[in-house]
């Protein structure tokens, strides 16, 4: 079934070009609507977009180190959930060319981080339609004087994104929120020579024409548009077969001349985690290693990126348990970040207790002594705010909220609650609300007061 779906979207996409086009605009439904320009994100106002869900983005991506020119057309195939007279999408990449809605040009207008395209005649509720964009010229990354350097990041011979939380735009139209997820397949050309990796598992083999080369990568489950990703450059690249899983790892040899284990531990790592949280959510599994300069890791889906340096142990477990929680299992907000990163963080702590390292009791305990006016008991990890995203407490003090919560029901209530977040939200989004409607049923115990002292109360909460 999953395997065919590439070849459904073609079919559709067929479809809609010949299908006969609407004559005039009065075809359209009378009572149609703009679509809104944002999905209500309470930290990202213009996140998203109302008015249609995405089913599938085809990219088509031409890109030039030597020059960071990139060429591209986006193929949006979405259904709109209302009767809509326009609709927007999020992007803030290189100039537009052309813009069409089911084949037709469609009159557009883009200001900020908005592209609000008027199609020729309405669109009709519950049925499916093609945008095309095609736009040219050199992306900019993000440079947020909070969030840090993230979107489409240039390097020295390539590229590299890693869009967390709305740097999507940055490179491609698109519905920029977790709420809207989609399959991707993205198409890669660049010079003969360079290599060129993505988010996903390779389609068939790079085809090379005219002194390039093009690749085709293609994600069939839900994937966040934080989470995809593009690499380009100089790469050492490997690849295996783990049991159904394909793995592959690229490194930057000007990083390292080795892989430092990252290939064997990325496949140790993830049938470790599979064990702990169930079933692997995607298909292939990896990393990659490149001098990007952002100064962070990115759990980008399937194949998280590495910047400047080969990943311990511990950071690889992070990265790969996102795939479960955030990349599975994404926030329904992005206030809800500490549903991604505290449960990275405790996989790290479960990870060094069960490989001869600290208990997680060890490293809660070490946490917890530290004095009242530290600066983690300040703000609490529930609500952060859009500026503090990926501050510390999001981490350990979301951790310790899991590890609270794990002395509080027992072990094997708790493993249960594990596995069960991951399957009933499985290519989903989820709220701390949902989690604590879970973690009660599972125990059989009121912990809205846990859940209160430890993600919503400033100050240091007292030990479970
Ligand atoms: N989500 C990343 C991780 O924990 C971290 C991250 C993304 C980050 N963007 C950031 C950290 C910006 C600091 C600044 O793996
Ligand atoms: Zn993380």
């Amino acid at each position: 079934m999953r395997r065919t779906r590439p070849l459904l979207i073609t079919a559709l996409i067929g479809s809609l070009l010949l299908a006969p086009a609407a004559a005039d605009a009065s075809a359209g439904p009378p009572d149609a609507v703009p679509g809104a320009s944002g999905v209500g994100d309470p930290y990202l106002p213009l996140a998203g977009n109302g008015g249609y869900d995405v089913v599938h983005y085809d990219l088509d991506l031409d890109y030039t180190p030597a020059t960071r020119q990139l060429k591209a057309t986006a193929r949006i195939l979405a259904k709109a959930t209302e009767n809509l007279s326009r609709f927007n999408l999020d992007y803030q990449g290189p100039p537009i060319t052309s813009v069409s809605v089911n084949g037709r040009r469609a009159p557009y207008v883009h200001e900020g981080g908005e592209l609000v395209i008027s199609p020729r005649s309405a669109l009709r509720k519950r049925v499916p339609f093609l945008v095309e964009v095609s736009y040219a010229g050199s992306p900019q990354a993000i440079d947020d004087p909070a969030l840090g350097v993230y979107g489409w990041v240039p390097t020295d011979d390539g590229a590299a994104v890693l869009s967390e939380p709305d740097g999507a735009r940055s490179w491609y139209p698109v519905n920029d929120h977790p709420t809207d997820k989609a399959s991707y397949s993205i198409r890669l050309t660049v010079p003969d020579g360079v290599t060129a990796l993505a988010s996903g598992e390779p389609l068939g083999r790079a085809v090379s024409r005219g002194g390039r080369t093009t690749s085709t990568w293609v994600s069939r489950e839900p994937t966040a548009s934080y989470l995809v990703t593009v690499a380009i450059g100089e790469f050492t690249v490997e690849r295996s077969r783990t049991k159904s899983l394909l793995n592959i790892t690229a490194i930057d040899p000007k990083v390292s001349a080795t892989d430092g284990g990252l290939h064997q531990t990325t496949a140790t790592v993830t049938d470790w985690a599979a064990g702990l949280f169930g079933r692997y959510p995607f298909s292939s599994i990896g990393g990659i290693v490149d001098k990007v300069g952002v100064g962070y890791a990115l759990e980008t889906q399937t194949r998280p990126i590495y910047d400047g340096r080969l990943p311990s142990t511990s950071l690889i477990v992070h990265e790969m348990a996102h795939q479960w929680y955030g990349n599975s299992v994404s926030p329904a907000t992005w206030r809800e970040i500490w549903l991604n990163e505290g449960f990275a963080t405790y996989a790290e702590w479960l990870w060094s207790e069960q490989h001869g390292g600290d208990s997680a009791q060890a490293r809660f305990d070490r946490i917890h002594a530290r004095p009242d006016t530290d600066p983690l008991w300040r703000r609490p990890p529930g609500d952060p705010g859009r500026d503090d995203l990926f501050t510390g407490a999001v981490y350990s003090r979301g951790a310790m909220t899991l590890h609270a919560l794990r002395q509080t029901i027992g072990d094997e209530r708790f493993f249960t609650l594990l596995k069960r977040w991951a399957a009933e939200f499985r290519h989903r989004t989820a709220s701390t609300a949902d989690l604590l409607a879970l973690a009660e049923k599972v125990s059989g115990k009121e912990l809205d007061a846990l859940f209160t002292a430890w993600l919503y109360t400033s100050g240091k909460p007292a030990r479970p």
